[in-house]
């Protein structure tokens, strides 16, 4: 299991503990809070949830949380499904999707701790500020790049070569994985980071595409893809299964056979 550091904003006090309802079936939650309006440092709330009146995983909680006991906890949710990435946050230590991970996931179910993604810098509580993470994906260029195909000219692609995006379109850019390198935390201001470059790799493989060199000369850096150390956190913590440091080492690949 992967262990992570705190949140960037993270001098933790305890915070309030909310009335314990008159249920039989209750597990404990300690949440991150953090409110840039009211002054006070983070602290750690402990809510009680009352498992016989929600579903069985972590979102279901924090939103039973919501309605019923504080309506100004904050965090993003939408697809409920794993599909859209947003509710990724810090849960039982390892970084993963609250809408995927079960409550009885959690220390056996006996308590679920959750914080917001690490490193990052928090809007508000559950929220991490991800205006980085996607400047970093937006400036691999995420899409098709053409030179001699006509727009919207049919390209067909052999069954082979879609296979190749296979274990690489899947991502959701969730953050689980950037937020969970360390290399990323220390050098996030110029490392791309293990989401952006399982992107980067995804159209370098595109069969379709024409801009493989233009686009590995973007990457040639010392920090913008050297800093991966094959530590491998990112792997472990994705959500959807995904090997971002396997694709980064195949970029560094392309660098080498490149050279020869
Ligand atoms: S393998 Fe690379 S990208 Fe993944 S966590 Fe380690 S240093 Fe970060
Ligand atoms: S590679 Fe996995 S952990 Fe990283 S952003 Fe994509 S889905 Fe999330
Ligand atoms: S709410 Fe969409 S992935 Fe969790």
């Amino acid at each position: 299991m992967v262990q992570l550091t705190l949140p960037k904003n993270s001098r933790i006090t305890e915070g309030k503990t909310w009335p314990k309802p008159q249920a039989k079936n209750v597990t404990p939650f300690k949440v991150y809070r953090w409110n840039p309006d009211d002054g006070m440092n983070p602290r750690v709330d402990t809510f009680w949830v009352d498992r016989d009146d929600c579903g069985p995983m972590v979102l279901d909680g924090l939103i039973w949380i919501k309605s019923n006991v504080d309506s100004t906890l904050t965090f993003r949710r939408s697809c409920r499904e794993g599909i859209c990435g947003s509710c990724a946050m810090n849960i039982d230590g390892t970084n993963t999707l609250a809408c995927t991970k079960g409550m009885d996931d959690c220390a056996g179910g006996k308590i679920v701790k959750i914080y917001p993604l690490p490193h990052m810098p928090v809007v508000k509580d559950l929220v991490p500020d991800l205006t980085q993470f996607y400047a970093q994906h937006a400036s691999i260029e995420p899409w098709l790049k053409t030179d001699t195909r006509e727009p919207g000219a049919e390209w067909r692609q052999s069954r082979e070569d879609r296979a190749k995006l296979d274990g690489l379109y899947e991502c959701i850019l969730c953050a689980c994985c950037t937020t969970s390198c360390p290399s990323y935390w220390w050098n996030g201001d110029r490392y791309l980071g293990p989401a952006a470059l399982l992107q980067a790799y995804r159209w370098l493989v595109d069969s379709r595409d024409e801009r493989t060199g233009q686009r590995l000369d973007e990457l040639e850096d010392p920090f913008r893809l050297y800093r991966c150390h094959t530590i491998m956190n990112c792997a472990k913590t994705c959500p959807k299964g995904l090997n971002p440091a396997k694709a980064i080492a195949q970029i560094k690949q392309l660098m080498v056979a490149r050279q020869f």
